[in-house]
């Protein structure tokens, strides 16, 4: 069997909130055609199917957690799968963390991913998510992706068949593909000087240094953004920046980012969430909704 299946792995040590307790088990596919022997290995292991890639953004209940954890592979590295005169089409496989993508695209000169810099996470997630900052999108420099569905097995995915949206993407518009994950995307790049994209990743990464708690055990914006508004900005205004709660606390430096301040119970994450909506919608009548994933 090419696929690895590793019992009671614990969220606390597999999401960069650090928080959650211990799932059934962790599958582990090494190449994309291992995906075809998910189903029945899920079905060994019951519980719910939970992709994870970097876990950078996905907060996870205290306890025993129902919940089979799926982790595509990472090898081999990024590549270069076509060239053309001005672009190039570069290859990731979804386990592959973005900071080695980036770091390949920015010792080649390729452009169009720079304002990815300092996102944690995996390919997949980034894709899966459509992560973005600073009006760059993940969907939009995708060339295409390989996903695979219970319902529609191994496939790509083209521009025109997937739809994506503020952190939203969906595959299979208007189809129940069932459990699905991204299994590797490749990215149409612009060629540019190596100097220049190092240049502009170097302040993307400054500017959000200085706006977000990027050192800290977070799990990113915890809720997304309100049309035309600001979930931090609100969220200051009610008084919940730097507010703490046991270990956990929202940041000093960012009211969007719930920090662990070490040893953090996810009960206290969502008490702290539940005292920020309730807020907001108090003073200025909107619903928060978070952009984090609840597990299970
Ligand atoms: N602000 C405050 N107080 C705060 C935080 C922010 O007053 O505590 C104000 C800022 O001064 C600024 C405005 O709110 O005037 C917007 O803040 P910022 O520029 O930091 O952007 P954001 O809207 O809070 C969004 C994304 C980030 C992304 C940045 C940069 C969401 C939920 N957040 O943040 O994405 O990095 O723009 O493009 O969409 C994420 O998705 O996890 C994330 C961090």
């Amino acid at each position: 069997m090419a696929l690895s299946v590793l019992p009671g792995p614990l969220l606390a040590q597999r999401t960069t909130l650090r928080l959650g307790g211990k799932a059934l088990a962790e599958v582990a596919l090494r190449q994309a055609d291992d995906a075809a022997e998910l189903p029945g290995v899920l079905a060994g292991i019951g519980g719910r199917p939970a992709v994870l890639g970097q876990g950078s953004n996905i907060l996870a209940a205290d306890g025993e957690l129902p919940l089979a954890l799926v982790r595509p592979g990472e090898e081999p590295a990024p590549r270069v799968v076509r060239w053309e005169p001005a672009e190039v089409v570069v290859r990731a496989e979804a386990g592959t963390d973005l900071r080695r993508l980036l770091g390949f695209a920015r010792g080649q000169g390729y452009s169009g991913l720079e304002g990815l810099t300092g996102i944690p996470g995996s390919v997949g997630g980034a894709v899966a998510m459509n992560a973005g900052s600073y009006g760059c999108e993940t969907a939009r420099v995708l060339s295409r992706t390989l996903l695979y569905s219970e319902r529609f097995g191994l496939a790509w995915r083209l521009p025109g068949q997937f739809a994506s949206g503020y952190r939203r993407f969906d595959p299979y518009p208007g189809a129940d593909a069932g459990l699905w994950l991204v299994l590797a995307a490749e990215f149409r790049l612009r060629r540019d000087e190596s100097g220049a994209v190092r240049q502009r990743m170097k302040e993307v990464f400054a500017r959000k240094f200085a706006t977000q708690p990027l050192k800290a055990h977070t799990a990113g914006c915890v809720f997304k953004n309100p049309a035309g508004e600001s979930a931090g900005r609100l969220l200051d205004a009610c008084g919940f920046r730097g507010r703490r709660l046991g270990n956990m606390g929202f940041s000093p430096l960012h009211a969007n980012f719930l920090e662990n301040l070490g040893q953090g119970a996810a009960a206290e994450a969502l008490e702290l969430i539940a005292q920020a909506r309730a807020a907001v919608r108090e003073r200025f009548g909107l619903d928060l909704e978070l952009e984090v994933k609840l597990w299970p």
